[in-house]
C-alpha cells in the first residue's frame, strides 16, 4: 500500500473549517438574524454546524482562485450577521466570493485584493451577475437565498463612494 492510501485509510477524514466571529469591542452590540436563522434550518434555532456541499463548478465559470470559498457559505454569514443595504468589506477578498455573496444577498461591498490576476477574476465574477440568467443560475444553487427570497441584486454604481463607511 503506498503512503497516500495509508493516510486515506488509517485516519478518520478531517472535514471541517472553522469560522471566526469576531467583534471590534465587548460592548459593541453585534448583529445577529435570529429569526431568519431559524427560518432558514428548518424552524429550528441555527446550530455551529453547517453542512453545506464542497465549491461547485457552476461557482467558477469565470476562471479559479486557489482558495476560493464556496457562495453558500459567504451567503449563511452575510444573512446571519448583516442587513439588506450594509456595506460589507472584505480586505483578503481574492475572487470576491464575499462580493458576490453580497450583492446576491441585496448588501454592498467594498473589497481590496493584491493580485491584478485576482482583481480582474473578481471583475468578471461581477459583471457575470449583470446577467438576470446567470445570476438566477447562481441563486438556484443558494437555498438560502431561494427559502429568505432575499436576492434582490445591488449595484453599487448608485452608491456615493466618497462616503464609505469604512
Ligand atoms: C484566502 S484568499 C481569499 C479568497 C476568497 N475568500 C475567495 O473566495 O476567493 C486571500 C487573498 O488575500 C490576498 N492578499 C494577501 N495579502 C494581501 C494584502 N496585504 N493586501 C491585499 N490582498 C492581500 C491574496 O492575494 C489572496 O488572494
Amino acid at each position: 500500500m503506498n503512503k497516500k492510501l495509508t493516510i486515506e485509510f488509517d485516519f478518520i477524514k478531517y472535514s471541517t473549517e472553522f469560522v471566526i466571529w469576531a467583534r471590534k469591542k465587548k460592548n459593541v452590540p453585534h448583529k445577529f438574524n435570529y429569526d431568519l436563522m431559524k427560518e432558514l434550518n428548518g424552524g429550528k434555532q441555527m446550530t455551529d454546524v453547517w453542512r453545506l456541499p464542497a465549491i461547485g463548478r457552476w461557482e467558477k465559470t469565470c476562471g479559479k482562485h486557489p482558495t476560493q470559498k464556496p457562495l453558500r457559505l459567504l451567503v449563511r454569514i452575510i444573512l446571519a450577521s448583516t442587513d439588506e443595504g450594509d456595506w460589507i468589506l472584505d480586505p483578503f477578498s481574492g475572487s470576491s466570493t464575499t462580493g458576490i455573496a453580497a450583492n446576491l444577498c441585496g448588501r454592498r461591498f467594498a473589497g481590496l485584493e493584491q493580485e491584478k490576476q485576482f482583481c480582474e477574476l473578481s471583475k468578471a465574477r461581477r459583471e457575470e451577475i449583470n446577467c438576470i440568467e446567470k445570476s438566477r443560475c447562481l441563486i438556484s444553487h443558494i437555498e438560502d437565498l431561494h427559502n429568505s427570497q432575499n436576492c434582490a441584486i445591488v449595484h453599487e454604481e448608485s452608491c456615493e463612494y466618497s462616503r464609505l463607511p469604512f
